[in-house]
């Protein structure tokens, strides 16, 4: 590692509030050279000056280098809120429940629907469920398919449903059972295509995607969801995530601190 790359991770570290070290090498320094090339600067040392001249390059950086991130029930609380009332509502109504989770990345959000909708079948045995799971990434869709996990992205999940849903390998990694991976369908997809993956839905998750989106982006991908959804189906955002004033009558608020719409 040069000094120069070295003294720049450690202002990433202090500015962005990002531990270098939990990435490998070759990821952060392939999302580095990218800002750097969109940013016109040549060298380690002339990003590291352009980073602190510019605060906004702070956030762009950020969000480069957490394209991908994601870990098993990531907000624990719209979990919560979608095992304690939303998934069993859906139940109580209708025997067939279709979900897509809308920008998956590595497949730690879709498996955590599973994991949540296959309690729910195992208490309300006349009732199927099927996740349809896409990215536009296909590496990322190649690992979601795989189902093999660093401990580190399952911190949240308990000891019981650890034994439960997944098998400890030899090498310290942990794979998805087969009971959770038949519930979900993963695909390859881009949101901005603007065709839904699948129709009728009733549950759409599509969090911590938009990122780089442009408003007009963000209000089409609010109307494809909208089209996609039946009549009181759900839109699950993440935790920044907000809908534009042109779109915002297509839903109303089901759980604003979770970020959770319904349908008009
Ligand atoms: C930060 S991850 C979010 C993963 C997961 N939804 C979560 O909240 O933990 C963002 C994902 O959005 C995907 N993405 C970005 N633009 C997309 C597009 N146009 N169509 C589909 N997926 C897209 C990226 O490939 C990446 O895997």
């Amino acid at each position: 590692m040069t000094d120069a790359f070295l003294s720049l991770q450690r202002s990433i570290e202090k500015l962005v509030h990002i531990r270098c070290s939990q990435y490998k090498e070759d990821y952060i320094k392939r999302r580095i050279l990218s800002r750097m090339r969109l940013t016109k600067q040549e060298t380690y040392d002339d990003y590291h000056k352009y980073l602190f001249a510019n605060p906004a390059e702070v956030e762009f950086l950020r969000n480069a280098l957490t394209i991908n991130v994601t870990k098993f029930f990531r907000d624990q609380e719209v979990y919560s809120l979608l095992r304690q009332d939303i998934l069993p509502s859906l139940a109580a109504k209708k025997s067939s429940i279709r979900i897509w989770c809308a920008g998956c990345a590595t497949g730690e959000e879709p498996y955590s629907y599973a994991i949540l909708a296959h309690d729910l079948m195992m208490a309300r045995k006349n009732v199927s469920i099927t996740i349809y799971a896409t990215d536009i990434d296909r590496e990322a869709i190649r690992k979601a398919v795989d189902g093999v996990y660093d401990r580190r992205v399952l911190e949240n999940v308990n000891e019981r449903d650890l034994r439960k849903h997944f098998i400890a390998r030899d090498d310290g990694k942990y794979e998805v059972r087969p009971h959770i991976r038949e519930l979900i369908k993963f695909r390859h997809h881009d949101l901005m295509s603007g065709t839904p993956i699948i129709r009728f839905l009733d549950l759409v998750s599509c969090r911590n995607v938009t990122i780089y989106f442009t408003e007009k982006q963000k209000n089409d991908l609010a109307r494809l969801f909208h089209s996609a959804l039946l009549n009181d189906g759900y839109y699950v955002m993440g935790k920044t995530e907000y809908l534009g004033r042109e779109v915002e009558h297509l839903f109303a608020s089901y759980n604003s601190a979770q970020k959770v719409l319904i349908k008009r």
